[in-house]
């Protein structure tokens, strides 16, 4: 079994100076695109469920997809993470179904959308790092919101985050990971044209990582949207728009300045989609379901070993042993919330 705690997979990540993909699942597919991608590139992984992720796949299927992965693969450091917890109590139930990392998303209010003031922010993720650090789990918080509306995940209002702030916020919450709003948004559209870095607040990142060195900085909404992709999706009878998303040299640019986590879900379902799309079209008489979903299953794994590679994870696989939780709830007991793993 290789399953680690976030926050070690992040301070060795820190340590290597690279940064670490997490990618959503929500399948069987997509769980096993992810993990062949981190076999083949030699590469610890974040794998992380949303809310609806959990709702749609069911908590225990969803879970056990997950342990089948560790078993499978057991030489991969593989970190399960709740996504966009909206409340402690979501948090609590990853928890307690094994997750060893939550984030406790406290910019919005719990029905996900609404943006919420600082102090109920620092209110429910302190309620989190509390819980979940006394079960060696590690705790992502988010300030600032992200634009855009996907699903159940976003306000649709950008605020970017005030460096300041994060200070505060970190001091006062003890999370592990803060997640930062540079004007990035979840889902395909992002920027109407290749973002400049007006649009992209990288020097965000970079004010924040100055101030707060140890402090592991997520990129949320972190998908490039690769032109390639939507091009494949419009060829076999799709409609997507034009669109922009996060340049990778951007994110490269982030991860030299603390940036450890970086979050990735829509490129994989425009992988997925693209390659469905191209199947159905190329022999409309089949009808089983593995002549689509195995081409569709090969093109998310060639998306992840891409970002693998470019994220610099690849070859980090096997570079440390995972800590167990109960040991970590140790260190955090021993050592207080801003330990060092590595
Ligand atoms: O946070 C956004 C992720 O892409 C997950 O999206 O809520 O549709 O599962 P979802
Ligand atoms: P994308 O929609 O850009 O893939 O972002 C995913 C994400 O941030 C999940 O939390
Ligand atoms: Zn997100």
């Amino acid at each position: 079994m290789a399953l680690v705690t976030m926050r070690q997979l992040l301070d060795e990540a820190a340590g290597g100076e690279y940064g670490v993909g997490a990618f959503n699942v929500n399948n069987l597919e997509q769980v096993q695109a992810i993990m062949d991608a981190a076999r083949e590139t030699e590469s610890p992984v974040i794998i992380q469920a949303s809310r609806g992720a959990r709702k749609y796949a069911n908590d225990r299927f969803l879970y056990h997809l997950m342990e089948a992965a560790t078993e499978v693969y057991p030489e991969i450091s593989v970190a399960l993470h709740q996504d966009h917890g909206n409340s402690p109590e979501t948090c609590r139930s990853a928890i307690e179904l094994g997750f060893t990392s939550v984030m406790m998303d406290g910019s919005l209010m719990d029905d996900g959308k609404t943006p919420s003031d600082f102090e109920y922010n620092v209110r429910v993720t302190r309620e989190v790092v509390e819980m979940a650090h006394e079960a060696g789990v590690t705790v992502e918080g988010e300030l600032g919101t992200l634009g855009g509306i996907e699903d159940d995940v976003g306000s649709g209002e950008v605020n970017l985050t005030d460096p300041d702030q994060a200070v505060e916020f970190v001091e006062r919450t003890g999370v592990d990971a803060l997640a930062v709003a540079i004007g990035t948004s979840h889902g395909a559209y992002k920027f109407t044209k290749e973002p400049d870095r007006e649009v992209l607040a990288m020097h965000i990142i970079e004010e924040i990582n100055q101030r707060l060195p140890t402090t592991h900085l997520v990129m949320h909404g972190s998908s490039s949207v690769p032109k390639e992709l939507v091009d494949i999706i419009n060829e076999y009878g799709g409609k997507i728009d034009p669109t922009w998303g996060v340049p990778v040299r951007e994110i490269q640019e982030g991860i030299k300045h603390g940036v450890r986590k970086v979050n990735v879900d829509t490129d994989l379902r425009l992988a997925a989609t693209g390659a469905i799309r191209k199947a159905f079209a190329e022999d409309p008489s089949e009808f089983d379901p593995r002549y689509y979903l195995k081409p569709a299953r090969a093109a998310m794994q060639e998306v992840v070993e891409a970002r693998m590679v470019a994220f610099g994870q690849a070859g980090h696989a096997k570079d440390y042993d995972p800590i167990p939780l109960a040991d970590m709830a140790i260190r955090y007991r021993e050592q207080g919330h801003s330990l060092t793993v590595s």
